[in-house]
């Protein structure tokens, strides 16, 4: 089998997941990794044994022996760099939202549907989770019957306090919309992967609960503690929380709220399916169990187990049932699936396949469009 050989583009917190998984990957391989920061790449690249380190997208760009880039950058940087990606003749991985707006994703797509030969690839991970997998073929065998209600969360609390604070609350390097765009992006995907429906139609109320934050003069990775003290006052501009309510094209319909402001939550994404027969409920700190329940019959608590779940979920799964999966191995399957497709010669529009690609990332953008209009008007918004 051909080796697919990766070079990253951003060193920060996302991209520890992207190498791990590319190690774990049998028939592919690291080749280097750049930042802006080109003292943080170097540190990672001699932590992690990775070969080589460039000191520009430009470089690694030039390198003849990758194939495919994966882009861990701030979300206002994916369309410079996933297009340098594809001028280079690259496969592209890149990390979600997709781009900052709609006119900056179909501007990728429209690139990406010029060059069929390249495969693009969007992060979102969570539908690779075996359960969220299971989820979806116990509703597409019609094991909880006709899908009726679908409802659920995303809650973190890293940015609770107003001294919390990263790129992601400055509207010009995260987008318009903060909530909605990080993390219920994640939950829009998973709803629509396990019903294979679209969300068309949404209501929406976001809030800025924290609307002055204190910006230290140095920014943080990720998920990290800042010790600096010294501040200044910033006015925040995105929504902290949002609540929504939609429908589907399959006729669901549904709500979902997300939060970086609730207090204990941390990666608290949970989604439950109300069909006509039964309903199917998965929270992914708990990502090994699923709740199955019923009306007339015992509920059932389900673990996994690659042995008894459907022939269709097993590539999605492989640690004995009570050795946990989790996080990490759902991004394993995601940039397994894409090298996969790679490697077998696919081409995207033609050949199917289970991770999201610029289409999909360019659509969710259009619901979070939708939902920033939503709450600006106070109406119901349909997408066209
Ligand atoms: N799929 C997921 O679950 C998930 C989780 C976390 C982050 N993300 C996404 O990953 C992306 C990165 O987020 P993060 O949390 O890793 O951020 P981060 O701040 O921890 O890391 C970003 C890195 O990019 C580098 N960078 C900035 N400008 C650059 C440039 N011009 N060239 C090269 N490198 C540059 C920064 O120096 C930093 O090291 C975001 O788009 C985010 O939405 C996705």
């Amino acid at each position: 089998m051909r080796k697919i050989m990766a070079g990253i583009i951003g060193a920060g917190f996302i991209s520890l997941s992207h190498l791990d998984a590319i190690r774990r990957i049998g028939f592919a391989d690291i080749v280097g990794i750049t930042d802006v920061n080109y003292e943080l790449a170097k540190k990672k690249a001699e932590e992690y044994g990775i070969p080589k380190c460039y000191r520009s997208v430009e470089e690694l760009l030039a390198d003849d022996n990758i194939n495919v880039v994966h882009n861990c950058t701030p979300n206002h940087l994916h369309l410079e760099i996933n297009k340098k990606i594809i001028k280079a003749g690259k496969h592209v991985f890149s990390e979600k939202p997709l781009a900052m707006n709609t006119t900056e994703s179909q501007e990728m797509l429209d690139l990406v549907n010029e060059h069929k030969e390249l495969v693009h690839g969007v992060n979102f991970n969570y539908r690779m989770n075996p359960l969220v997998q299971d989820i979806k073929h116990k509703i597409s065998n019609g094991e909880i019957g006709t899908p009726k209600l679908i409802h659920g969360s995303y809650l973190q609390d890293w940015l609770l306090f107003d001294t919390d604070y990263n790129w992601r609350l400055e509207p010009e390097i995260g987008g318009a919309s903060r909530c909605i765009a990080d993390i219920g992006s994640h939950w829009m995907d998973m709803a629509q992967t396990v019903t294979g429906a679209k969300i068309t139609e949404v209501c929406a109320d976001l809030v800025i609960v924290l609307p002055v934050r204190k910006k230290t003069k140095s920014m943080v990775e990720t998920f990290s503690q800042n010790t600096d003290m010294e501040y200044e006052e910033k006015e925040i501009k995105t929504e902290d929380y949002g609540a929504v309510l939609f429908k589907m094209d399959n006729g669901c319909h549904g709500v979902f709220h997300a939060s970086e402001v609730s207090a204990g939550r941390k990666c608290y994404l949970n989604i439950e399916v109300n069909g006509t027969k039964a309903s199917l409920y998965w929270n992914q700190e708990n990502a090994d169990h699923m709740w199955m329940g019923f009306r007339e019959q015992h509920n059932m608590q389900i673990m996994r187990n690659p042995l008894l779940v459907d022939p269709k979920v097993q590539p999605y799964t492989y640690l004995a049932s009570g050795h946990p999966e989790g996080w990490n191995d759902a991004i394993k399957n995601n940039i397994y699936s894409f090298y996969k497709f790679i490697v077998d010669g696919k081409e995207i529009g033609k050949d199917s396949c289970d991770f999201a690609t610029f289409k999909e990332g360019h659509y969710i953008l259009k619901l979070t469009e939708a939902i920033l209009e939503s709450n600006k008007d106070r109406k119901w918004v349909k997408l066209v």
